[in-house]
C-alpha cells in the first residue's frame, strides 16, 4: 500500500477484533509519529500507551464526554493517549502550535497503522480531566487525543454503524468547495 492509498482507504474504525497486536507493529506505528515535522523541531509530543484492560475498561468507561460515549474502546488491543507539553512548542497568530505537532503526528500514526491493517479512530470528544486522573497524567500536559489501535472486526456493531452515521464519515466536500486558486 502506498501514502496515497492508506490516505484513500482509511476510516475511522469503531468496532474492533480482540485479536492483540506485536510489539514489533506496534513500535512501527509509535515511530511514525516519532518522525512527524514539529514546530522547531521541539518535539512537544508524549504518548501513554494502554495496553492494561482494566485501564482500557476504565477509558471507555468514563473518558467520554457524554457518559460512555467512548464505550466502543472497549475491545482494542491498545489505546494511545496522545499528549503534548505546551511550552516545548509555539504560539503565533493566536494559534497553539502543540495542537499541530501532535495532530500531525498521530494522524502518520494512524496512516501507518492503517498501512498494517490496523485501524483506528481519532477520539477529541474526551473529558480531560477525568482521563489525566485515569493516567495520573501531569498538570502541565494537555491531552490532545486518545485513540484505539486494534484489528478491525469484520462486522461493524450496531453502536459503530449509527455513529458512523451520525459522523457522516464517507462524505467529504468536492474539491471546488475547499481550493481557492491563486486568491481566495
Ligand atoms: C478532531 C477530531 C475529533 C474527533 N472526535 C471523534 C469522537 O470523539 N468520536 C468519534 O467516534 N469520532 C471522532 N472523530 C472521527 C470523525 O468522526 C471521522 O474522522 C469523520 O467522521 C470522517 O470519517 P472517517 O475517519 O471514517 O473518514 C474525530 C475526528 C477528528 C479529526
Amino acid at each position: 500500500m502506498n501514502v496515497f492509498e492508506a490516505i484513500e482507504t482509511r476510516k475511522s474504525i469503531r468496532s474492533y477484533a480482540t485479536k492483540e497486536l506485536d510489539e514489533e507493529k506496534l513500535l512501527r506505528i509509535l515511530e511514525a509519529g516519532r518522525l512527524a515535522p514539529s514546530w522547531q523541531n521541539k518535539q512537544c509530543w508524549q504518548f501513554v500507551v494502554v495496553k492494561e484492560k482494566e485501564t482500557i475498561h476504565k477509558l471507555a468507561l468514563k473518558s467520554g464526554m457524554l457518559s460512555k460515549s467512548n464505550f466502543f474502546i472497549k475491545d482494542a488491543p491498545v489505546v494511545i493517549v496522545a499528549c503534548a507539553n505546551p511550552s516545548n512548542s509555539g504560539h503565533l497568530n493566536g494559534q497553539y502550535y502543540y495542537l499541530v505537532d501532535v495532530a500531525i503526528a498521530f494522524q502518520q500514526m494512524m496512516l501507518a497503522a492503517w498501512e498494517m491493517g490496523i485501524g483506528s479512530c481519532w477520539l477529541g470528544a474526551f473529558n480531560e480531566k477525568r482521563v489525566k486522573e485515569i493516567l495520573e497524567i501531569p498538570k502541565k500536559i494537555k491531552v490532545v487525543a486518545l485513540s484505539p489501535f486494534g484489528y478491525p472486526k469484520e462486522k461493524d456493531t450496531l453502536y459503530a454503524k449509527a455513529l458512523k452515521t451520525f459522523a457522516g464519515s464517507k462524505k467529504r466536500k468536492e474539491l471546488e468547495k475547499i481550493v481557492h486558486w491563486e486568491q481566495w
